[in-house]
């Protein structure tokens, strides 16, 4: 299993090609003894549950918060200080104000509960199914559903961030640490990848979305994809990672923010499958005076991109689940897409090997179109800004060159231009 299995699927034979992919070691399922210092920790499963009752998440869904609570008294005794003191890290500025894994667990709820409800409605004869959890980072999203999922319906898990070690290339260490998603009931594979880089995603449909279930069962795995709090742009190459891949059976969507209004001042253009709007559409503060019509415009956009196919479908959901403070506007925005289940006994019938049904290449740019500096000084292409560069990632590049150039002026590099840094009033 682990980094083996990843080789046999030919993950870790191209590491230089997909950007250093790496993977999490997998044991097979271990009792992780407690450790006697996580009694120093304030927050006791006890004080936990008492926080965990006065969030919105408490009266939206009380069963899952009724498990939740057993799931926290494991945990308690199973990780160390260390880890455990991460968990309850309350972090400055967060919604609500409290440990880490009771706010995710705030957010993430209704994304738990749409892929348990996927996963139960697999027909019984379907291959066990895969989960992916795309810009995972800490990962609780995956240590939830690890949790919830049943072992006879679900194979693996995929972790994919930008953050995380590459374990297949020598000593290598990311700023997100991996130990903990070590000695689950499933296996929970970390990947090292850039989901915006067109390579990636023609890596993950080849190597994730089309791996056997296992070695005993050779059909491929049904997929389901969640990006859960993903940032501006990468929320699209989310989308887009389902929209290109059939095998992806569910996609699960919480965008975190929206493009800056340096993307308004760029004119950008973006397109999502057949879909292509621009930075003005959701950006226009005469037509969108307030933060909060903007974001649901932002994701509107997004899921008019997502197309599941002429028998799948979409939506978008709102749950009040945070509470914003002045200024900010709330992330309560949730999109689903799925694919039927019926098909899926052929679809994914098939061994390794079986023709790929979708187009080769992937991940056309979704960024289109941008105006090349701004005032003055502003140059458009020669083809207008109406038409979309052809072949891919170049006209992506050239908007990241801009990006990158303002971004330096303003001493902060490029990848800084989204949520976490950029303060929400500002946008
Ligand atoms: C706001 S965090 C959300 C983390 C997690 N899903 C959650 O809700 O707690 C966004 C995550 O996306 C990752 N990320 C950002 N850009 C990425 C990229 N281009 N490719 C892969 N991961 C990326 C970041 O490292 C970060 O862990």
């Amino acid at each position: 299993m682990d980094v083996d299995y990843l080789r046999h699927v030919g993950l870790l034979e191209h590491e230089a090609a997909w950007d250093r992919v790496s993977s999490g070691p997998v044991a097979d399922v271990v009792e992780v003894e407690a450790a006697d210092d996580v009694t120093r920790s304030r927050w006791s499963p006890a004080k936990l549950a008492e926080q965990l009752r006065l969030l919105p998440v408490a009266a939206l869904f009380p069963e899952l918060c009724a498990e939740v609570v057993q799931i926290l008294g494991r945990w308690y005794r199973r990780f160390n200080l260390k880890t455990w003191s991460r968990i309850v890290k309350v972090c400055k500025g967060s919604a609500h104000q409290v440990p880490c894994v009771l706010k995710e667990l705030n957010e993430s709820a209704p994304v738990i509960m749409k892929v348990r409800k996927w996963v139960e409605s697999l027909p019984p004869t379907a291959p066990k199914a895969c989960i992916v959890d795309l810009g995972a980072g800490f990962g609780f999203l995956s240590m939830f559903l690890a949790e919830l999922l049943p072992p006879e319906r679900v194979a693996k898990f995929f972790l994919l961030d930008m953050t995380y070690p590459n374990l297949g290339v020598g000593n290598s260490s990311g700023s997100t640490s991996i130990e903990h998603l070590q000695g689950w009931k499933f296996p929970m594979y970390t990947l090292k990848v850039d989901l915006k880089k067109k390579s990636t995603l023609n890596q993950l449909a080849a190597r994730v979305f089309r791996a056997p279930v296992s070695k005993e069962d050779p059909r491929y795995a049904p997929v389901y994809a969640c990006g859960i709090h993903l940032c501006n742009t990468l929320g699209i190459r989310a989308a887009q990672l389902f929209n290109e891949n059939a095998d992806v059976r569910g996609f699960a969507f919480v965008p975190c923010c929206f493009p800056t209004s340096r993307h308004l001042t760029q004119d950008v253009i973006y397109q999502l499958g057949e879909h292509k709007f621009a930075a003005r559409d959701f950006l226009d503060g005469k037509k969108l005076p307030s933060n909060n019509d903007r974001f649901l415009r932002w994701a509107e956009h997004v899921l008019e991109g997502i197309d599941p196919g002429p028998s799948g479908s979409k939506s978008l959901e709102r749950h009040m689940l945070v509470r914003p403070r002045r200024g900010m506007f709330a992330q309560d925005i949730y999109i689903f897409a799925e694919r039927p289940v019926a098909p899926l006994a052929q679809a994914s019938a098939g061994t390794p090997g079986t023709p790929e049904p979708q187009p080769a290449q992937r991940g056309s740019p979704v960024v289109i179109w941008a105006k090349y500096g701004h005032g003055n000084r502003a140059r458009r292409k020669p083809a207008g800004p109406q038409a979309p560069e052809s072949g891919g990632g170049s006209g992506e590049k050239a908007v990241m060159a801009v990006l990158q150039s303002l971004a330096e002026s303003a001493k902060q590099p490029a990848h800084d231009l989204t949520c976490s840094k950029i303060p929400r009033w500002k946008r």
